[in-house]
């Protein structure tokens, strides 16, 4: 049985008076929430993926938490004169254990190409003293989906990873599903559309490696909110989310915690 993982990307928002106060209001009210479960104990991973500035306090303050940190970006170089960009050593160093790869900003604002992407995975599985764990991000665009391209582009974003990484690399990274059309626009995904795009992912992987096709959490992107975070990651292939503007306040964050956890009792 895969553990959940409900992850927060706050992109450009934040503060450090957010990030202490965040963490502490999220690390409570899902410790509450465990307590009065039959588990007693937090049956699921937390992650948080705060801006650059702030991942060492994050760090620092969840250190005694069940929350674990994680950056937005990084570099696919191990260090040099690369004005701007932060390495894999300097997050693993102030306690970061996962990296975003590839989300559809990146891809779309400043230009990361699938070759990029697969870059900074493959720096990642190099970099082994680092252990920092790849959340890669793949998702179509409106465009693609209405054109019933989705599952093509889906694909080929992760065939451009596994070409470059070997399958093998998959044991230890995170897949994020996240459809362009859903993200900041509060149009999720149906359940139902969500699991079909999961569901070929998985298979995909199932095709090269079942044990990691297996093992593998794949997280949904899009417009999660407390309201349907409990449907959408009910669905059999859908393993947690990776939330934008709802993981910026401690009330809809827990909510979505808090219906991950009643998932788990449910089961
Ligand atoms: P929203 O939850 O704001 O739609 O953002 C999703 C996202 O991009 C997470 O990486």
């Amino acid at each position: 049985m895969r553990r959940f993982l409900v992850a927060g990307n706050w992109k450009m928002h934040g503060s450090s008076e957010m990030t202490a106060d965040l963490i502490s209001g999220v690390a409570r009210r899902a410790f509450d929430a465990a307590r009065l479960s039959e588990q007693k104990e937090l049956s699921y991973d937390i992650l948080v993926c705060p801006p650059a500035p702030y991942l060492g306090q994050a760090a620092n303050h969840s250190e005694s938490l069940p929350i674990a940190v994680g950056a937005q970006n990084v570099s696919q170089h191990e260090s040099g004169a690369f004005t701007g960009e932060v390495s894999l050593a300097m997050l693993s160093e102030i306690g970061c254990e996962y990296v975003l790869l590839g989300h559809s900003e990146r891809r779309e604002l400043f230009g990361e190409s699938d070759t990029l992407i697969a870059e900074k995975f493959a720096a990642c599985v190099a970099n082994s003293s680092a252990s920092i764990v790849p959340v890669l991000c793949i998702g179509e665009t409106l465009e693609d989906r209405q054109s019933g391209d989705t599952e093509a582009v889906v694909e080929a974003q992760l065939d451009a990873v596994i070409n470059k990484v070997g399958i093998a690399a998959f044991d230890n990274a995170v897949i994020a599903y996240e459809p362009v059309w859903a993200i900041g626009t509060g149009e999720t995904a149906s359940p139902e559309q969500a699991q079909e795009v999961h569901a070929f992912i998985r298979a995909k992987l199932n095709g090269l490696d079942s044990a990691i096709a297996d093992k593998i959490r794949i997280v949904y992107g899009g417009s999660v909110k407390p309201s349907n975070a409990g449907e959408l990651f009910a669905q059999k292939d859908i393993d947690g989310g990776l939330i934008g503007g709802a993981s910026l306040d401690v009330d809809s964050f827990s909510g979505i915690c808090e219906a991950t956890q009643k998932l788990i009792e449910n089961t």
